[in-house]
């Protein structure tokens, strides 16, 4: 078991070395200026989306960064997806200024009540601006469970020693349906494999509907989903949706590989060498 485990590890290192090295390989001049692929993003960067769908064309405005960090100890995410109307994908709504100010989107809660209001223009369209008055994610959540990925906050630890008590609508009142079911999800498409997955429903439906996974994401069938596998969900589908983009990231394999190896794998070819 611990030894399986170890072998994971050590091919995520070898992977995660391979693409330094391919950076190198593929640095040309000075392509990497405007973005360091090779460097692992920020705390405070990750899960914040650069929403630029209506002001990229516009030089005099700059795009808008919202930081989903600083949002989720206070709501869960169907507050925002579908609620408030945003979409789970980075450009997909289309959001005017003038909606904002007719209490829309951003501008339901920017409003000088809920939080600031629509007048402080830099600190939403902040991309590339240091905003002093907006704070950073290592003083404003220091109190909460670490995780060494991406926010480096485990949020689902947070939730469940109600650290974190985000509410499920602007007035409170809403309750999510919590399902506490857990899947096993078999990891078996290629030899040798890793661990079986277990997803837990309650994790996620403290935070989300049900109709935020099904039938959109998920088949609501135990192996409803033959099309899945590592690949598609590293470009984004099934368990990509949301992680490595928002929710913990798929670096941190064993987090889902959760389930303990079968006692015998298949033979190994050079056992006499040993
Ligand atoms: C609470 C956050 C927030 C604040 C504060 C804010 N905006 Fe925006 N604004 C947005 C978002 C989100 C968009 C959509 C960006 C996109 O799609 O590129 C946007 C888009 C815009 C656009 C382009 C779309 C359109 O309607 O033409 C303009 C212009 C604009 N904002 C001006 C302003 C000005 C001026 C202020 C200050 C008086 C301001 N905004 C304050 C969030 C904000
Ligand atoms: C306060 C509002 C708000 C809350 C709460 C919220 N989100 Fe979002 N989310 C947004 C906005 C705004 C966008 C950008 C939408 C766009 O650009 O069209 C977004 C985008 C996303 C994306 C797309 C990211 C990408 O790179 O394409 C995912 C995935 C996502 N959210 C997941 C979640 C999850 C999971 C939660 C709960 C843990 C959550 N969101 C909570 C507002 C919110
Ligand atoms: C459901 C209500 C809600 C919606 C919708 C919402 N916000 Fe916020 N936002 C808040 C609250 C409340 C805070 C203050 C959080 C705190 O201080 O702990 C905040 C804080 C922020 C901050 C400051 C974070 C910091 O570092 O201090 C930014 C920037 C921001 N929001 C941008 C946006 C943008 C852009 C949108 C729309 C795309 C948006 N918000 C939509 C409620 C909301
Ligand atoms: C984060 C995404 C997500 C959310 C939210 C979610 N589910 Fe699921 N659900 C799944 C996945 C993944 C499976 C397993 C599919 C598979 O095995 O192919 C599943 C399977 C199911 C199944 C089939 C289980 C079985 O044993 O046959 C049911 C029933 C189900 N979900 C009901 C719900 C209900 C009710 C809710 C809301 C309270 C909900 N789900 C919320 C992802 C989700
Ligand atoms: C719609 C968004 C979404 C999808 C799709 C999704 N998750 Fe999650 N997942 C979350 C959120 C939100 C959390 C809370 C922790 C966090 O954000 O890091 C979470 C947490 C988890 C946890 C940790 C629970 C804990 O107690 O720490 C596991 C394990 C997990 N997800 C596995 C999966 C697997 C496996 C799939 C695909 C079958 C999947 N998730 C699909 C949003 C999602
Ligand atoms: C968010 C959850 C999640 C994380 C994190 C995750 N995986 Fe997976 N992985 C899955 C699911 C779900 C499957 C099962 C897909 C299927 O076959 O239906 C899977 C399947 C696999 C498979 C079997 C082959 C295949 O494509 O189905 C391999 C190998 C694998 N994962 C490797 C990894 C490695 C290595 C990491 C860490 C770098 C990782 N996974 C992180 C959810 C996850």
């Amino acid at each position: 078991m611990l030894s399986n485990r170890l072998f994971y590890f050590l091919l995520v290192l070898s992977t995660a070395a391979t693409l330094g090295m391919g950076g190198d390989i593929f640095a040309q001049g000075d392509i990497t200026q405007e973005t360091d692929y090779r460097k692992v993003k920020s705390p405070d960067s990750y899960g914040s989306i650069l929403i630029e769908r209506n002001t990229r064309a516009d030089k005099n405005l700059r795009a808008v960064v919202f930081p989903h960090w600083a949002h989720r100890p206070k709501y869960t995410c169907n507050v925002c997806h579908p609620d408030l109307g945003f979409k789970m994908k980075a450009g997909e709504t289309d959001i005017k200024q003038a909606d904002l100010e007719a209490g829309k989107y951003c501008g339901k809660c920017h409003n000088g009540t809920e939080s600031f209001a629509l007048s402080e223009c830099n600190r939403c369209h902040s991309y590339k601006l240091d905003v002093k008055e907006n704070k950073k994610i290592g003083d404003a959540l220091k109190d909460l469970p670490r995780d060494f990925f991406g926010n480096k906050i485990d949020w689902g630890a947070a939730m469940k020693e109600g650290k974190v008590k985000p509410q499920a609508s602007l007035d409170g009142k809403k309750k999510l349906e919590v399902l506490d079911t857990d899947i096993v999800i078999p990891a078996v498409k290629y030899s040798p494999h890793p661990p079986d997955v277990l997803f837990p429903h309650k994790a996620h439906t403290m935070q989300l509907e049900c109709s935020n996974c099904h039938p959109t994401i998920f088949n609501q069938k135990k192996a409803g989903n033959p099309d899945m596998d590592m690949m598609k969900i590293i470009s984004g589908q099934y368990c990509g949706t949301c992680h490595s983009k928002v929710s913990f990231p798929l670096e941190d394999c064993f987090r889902c590989h959760s389930q303990p190896l079968p006692k015998k794998e298949e033979p190994k070819k050079d056992e006499k060498k040993n």
